[in-house]
């Protein structure tokens, strides 16, 4: 039987990107799977694709924005109730706006730490009552090396990531004895549309389902162990001269 039969996963951010193969991981391994995200356009899509990836399975696709919490609350609650419970939460869905501090404008300050923080905030406690009501599950979260390694041009960007790994570690250990593990992935660069990006450039950056095996590698260790933090580069970036 495949690892994950049984499980409810849900992933943020899942129409796109690391999330989109994120979902396709989760599905492969058995699990029924929901993702989120604000294009109604992108959801359907997305769904119509995981769901020829796993014609048996699950896929619910449901708008909602992760900075609004009532909005998070309402897919949440619709996953757990159409579902059966949530197992596993994957708080991917994240924004880039990448400016001077000089030069940004404070909506975008606002809209980069709102999804990519607070967001998280929301998506975990309206998730954490039903993670714990099935004994326990896993939170993973998508951060980036850019937490780790500021640089200019990217302070609300890297505050957001920053911010989101002591988040992860705080939380952590505030459920570890309800079951719940929790983990950071902190990619370095991917091969998405992220920020605007043209995917199909530069084919030396990770693919993402380099960082959704991460994922599901973490998700399969035996529920003695926790590894709560990962950092996932290219393996041949562009030599600096
Ligand atoms: N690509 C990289 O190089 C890289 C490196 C390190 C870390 N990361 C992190 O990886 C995560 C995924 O990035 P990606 O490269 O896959 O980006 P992406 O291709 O732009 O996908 C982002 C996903 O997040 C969703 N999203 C954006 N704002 C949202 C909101 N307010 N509420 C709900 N969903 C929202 C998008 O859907 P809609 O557009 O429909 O809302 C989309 O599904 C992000 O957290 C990013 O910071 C990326």
């Amino acid at each position: 039987m495949a690892p994950l039969t049984g499980k409810v996963a849900v992933v943020t951010g899942g129409s796109r990107g690391i999330g989109l193969a994120v979902a396709r991981a989760l599905l492969e391994r058995g699990a029924d799977v929901a993702i989120t995200g604000t294009s109604a356009d992108n959801l359907r899509t997305a769904q119509a694709d995981l769901q020829r990836t796993a014609a048996d399975r699950h896929v619910l696709a449901l708008r909602a924005d992760v900075r609004r919490y009532e909005e998070v609350e309402e897919a949440i609650g619709a996953v757990a109730s159409r579902l059966g419970g949530i197992d596993i939460l994957v708080n991917n869905a994240g924004v880039g706006i990448f400016r001077r501090v000089a030069d940004m404008a404070r909506k975008d300050w606002h809209t980069v730490i709102d999804t990519n923080l607070t967001g998280v905030f929301h998506c975990c406690h309206a998730t954490l009552p039903h993670l714990k009501a099935r004994g326990g599950g896993w939170i993973v979260n998508v951060s980036s090396l850019a937490s780790t390694n500021p640089f200019q041009e990217a302070a609300a960007y890297c505050a957001s990531k920053a911010g989101l790994n002591a988040f992860s570690e705080a939380l952590m250990q505030e459920v570890r004895h309800d079951g719940v593990r929790v983990a950071y992935v902190m990619p370095g660069s991917v091969r998405t549309e992220f920020s605007g990006r043209s995917p199909g450039d530069d084919q030396w950056k990770l693919a993402p389902e380099d960082v959704a095996q991460v994922v599901t590698d973490l998700i399969a260790h035996p529920s003695r162990s926790l590894p709560s933090r990962v950092e996932i580069r290219p393996s041949r970036p562009p030599k600096k001269r």
